[in-house]
């Protein structure tokens, strides 16, 4: 037997009681004639205790022990004269009688502490050395409880896991596929799925009335920090539903999750909004609402007064800042350039700063007279003190860049606490977005949306116009999950293929089995899918979905500690029929 007990078990009252441990050498320490090492697994860390006055031999070994080995060692439970309050297994250490190293160890790259000196490619290089630390431990038991907690409660909401394929044909929700060659087939690619949406909308044809799949998708697309090329979702779908079922049941999904994960009570409903509303408000689908600075429209107040930028804008919108007057020059001149950065791309910024005293210094004095930015601090309801922060410009764009503002003065003003959840479910987005570069509209949510009943006449006349049956949970400014009610009948699928710019010919040839599917009795249904790695990245407060991830991709889509993707040899080039272009 390896061991009796784990690291993290022992306790005063197991005193006396002859045990043997294994695990990792933490580090050593000797103090005179005694040598304490700490032993470490997955559970916890035992002291262990040798002393050149009970066995020189022994203690020696034990001072040659090097970070990392594993080994094993047979002693007593006894009680520490200097108790560790910090850790549970603090009070008592093992008096060793027996010391066996298993495995010697070369020493780490980076220290295996909470706090490690080992920068991010360097820790993903070595990845199963970075999950040894107990930060990274803990993170991916967050992501094994809340996949654990989700199966109990969608299993007693009678949902069905059902497996589906990985080798697939291409499902458009939006981003490149990832494709496989096939051998058997040669000249002919599978694509991995990016979401199983055809398979689980089969599955309600099927009868199967409650899925769900906690399910690997793999999507192409340019990473960012909650973006990942494969990630996991918890992917749903319902039989006989409308929105507000499918919205009840998944927010007492996350409720559940909240509660078994984070002991976290949301008091009463999640709040609703529409996508427009959001869009005015925020700028975002997704918007942070740990934090208010809702945009304020200050077309009425800021135009024709003789400042071209703004005469000519589209959208005058303000936020406010409270308690920023007293910005320094200093700052303002980096706010500014904050906005100006490519990725943000505003042309400038304007300020008005609300004295205490009551009067107004603005960067645009020159046109606006203290009377005139009185109206501005009416309109925005900003208070003395206060600073209020202005971008102009087309409606779209400078929502957008004003979103990204309000988020960077929540995060300079410590209003986006990680420990607090705000959710938020966003109704009725446009079924259609129009794009620029292929000049043509593409499915907001994917294919298979419907649309709303009652905007089914704009169709044809202002296809922008038209709302789906669309709804996403966004929690802290990040999109949690989406979904939508779903179209079920043949005649309406193949309008809206139509829409989307596919021939008759094409939407038959990529979505024949589903349209002909629809002819056999389906069901009206509906579902969501939540990122698992979003959720649960934003329940342990991070932003960045990387380190819940056991191996993930850095953000060239690479996994550099088995270095893929790599190149195949001739010989599977062959198998394949493939052959690479020169450059
Ligand atoms: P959607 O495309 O909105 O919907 O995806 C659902 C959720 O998956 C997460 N997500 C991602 N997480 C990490 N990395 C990515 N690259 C990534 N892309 C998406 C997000 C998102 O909200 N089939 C539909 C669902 C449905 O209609 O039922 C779908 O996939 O959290």
């Amino acid at each position: 037997m390896y061991r009796t007990h784990n690291c993290g078990e022992l306790r005063i009252n197991q005193v006396g009681e002859n045990v043997t441990l294994a695990g990792w050498v933490q580090r050593t320490r000797e103090m005179g004639g005694m040598t304490f090492v700490d032993l470490r697994d997955r559970y916890g860390i035992t002291q262990l205790a040798f002393s050149t006055d009970d066995n020189e031999q022994l203690n020696q070994s034990a001072r040659k022990l090097g970070r990392e080995f594993v080994i094993q060692i047979k002693g007593e439970v006894i009680e520490r004269s200097s108790k560790n309050k910090n850790i549970l297994t603090g009070e008592v250490e093992i008096k060793v009688v027996e010391l066996t190293i298993l495995n010697a160890a070369k020493t780490p790259p980076f220290t295996i502490e909470e706090e490690t000196d080992g920068g991010d490619e360097l820790r993903m290089k070595y990845r199963y050395l970075d999950i040894r630390r107990t930060t990274i431990q803990e993170k991916l038991r967050l992501r094994n409880k809340v996949a654990l907690e989700t199966r109990k409660y969608l299993d007693g909401e009678n949902f069905m896991d059902v497996e589906t394929p990985y080798l697939i044909k291409s499902t458009p929700e939006g981003a490149r596929d990832f494709v496989v060659p096939s051998r058997m087939n040669q000249g002919e690619f599978y694509a991995l799925p990016q979401s199983p949406q055809t398979f689980k909308q089969l599955l309600m044809v099927s009868g199967i009335d409650r899925y769900y799949q906690i399910v690997k998708c793999f999507r192409d697309e340019d990473l960012r920090a909650d973006r990942q090329p494969e990630f996991t979702q918890i992917d749903c779908e319902m039989s006989f539903v409308e929105q507000e079922d499918v919205l009840n049941t998944f927010e007492g999904l996350v409720k559940h999750l909240f509660k078994a994960c984070r002991n976290v009570d949301f008091e009463g409903d999640f709040p609703r909004m529409t996508f427009a509303e959001a869009m005015e408000k925020y700028g975002s689908d997704k918007p942070d609402i740990r934090f208010g600075m809702e945009f304020k429209n200050l077309n009425e107040v800021a135009k024709n007064k003789g400042f071209k930028i703004f005469d000519e804008a589209e959208l005058v919108v303000g936020i406010v800042a409270e308690q920023c007057a007293v910005y320094s020059r200093k700052q303002l001149d980096g706010l500014t350039k904050w906005v100006q950065r490519p990725q943000i791309g505003a042309k400038g910024l304007v300020y008005v700063k609300y004295n205490e005293d009551g009067s107004f210094k603005s960067s645009v004095d020159k046109f606006y007279s203290q009377e005139d930015l009185k109206t501005w601090a009416e309109m925005t309801g900003a208070k003395p003190g206060d600073l209020i922060l202005v971008l102009s410009g087309e409606a779209e764009k400078a929502r957008k860049q004003m979103n990204e503002l309000r988020l960077h003065m929540g995060d300079e003003l410590g209003l986006r606490n990680p420990n607090e959840f705000k959710p938020l479910w966003v109704l009725d987005f446009p079924l259609l977005e129009w794009d620029e570069e292929t000049e043509r509209y593409h499915a907001m949510h994917h294919p298979f949306t419907s649309p709303k009943q009652e905007d089914l006449e704009l169709l044809d006349s202002d296809p922008g116009k038209v709302r789906a049956n669309a709804y996403d949970l966004a929690m802290n400014g990040v999109e949690l999950g989406g979904g939508s009610i779903r179209i079920h009948d043949r005649e309406l699928q193949a309008l809206m293929f139509k829409h989307l710019g596919f021939s008759d010919e094409e939407a038959q040839k990529q979505f024949g089995f589903l349209m002909n599917a629809f002819e056999f009795g389906a069901p009206p249904h509906g579902g969501i899918a939540f990122g698992l790695d979003r959720l649960v990245a934003t329940m342990g407060g991070s932003d960045s979905i990387r380190d819940y991830i056991a191996f993930p991709k850095n953000n060239a889509g690479r996994d550099i500690m088995i270095d893929a993707p790599a190149t195949i040899d001739e010989e599977q080039l062959n198998e394949l029929a493939l052959r690479l272009k020169e450059d």
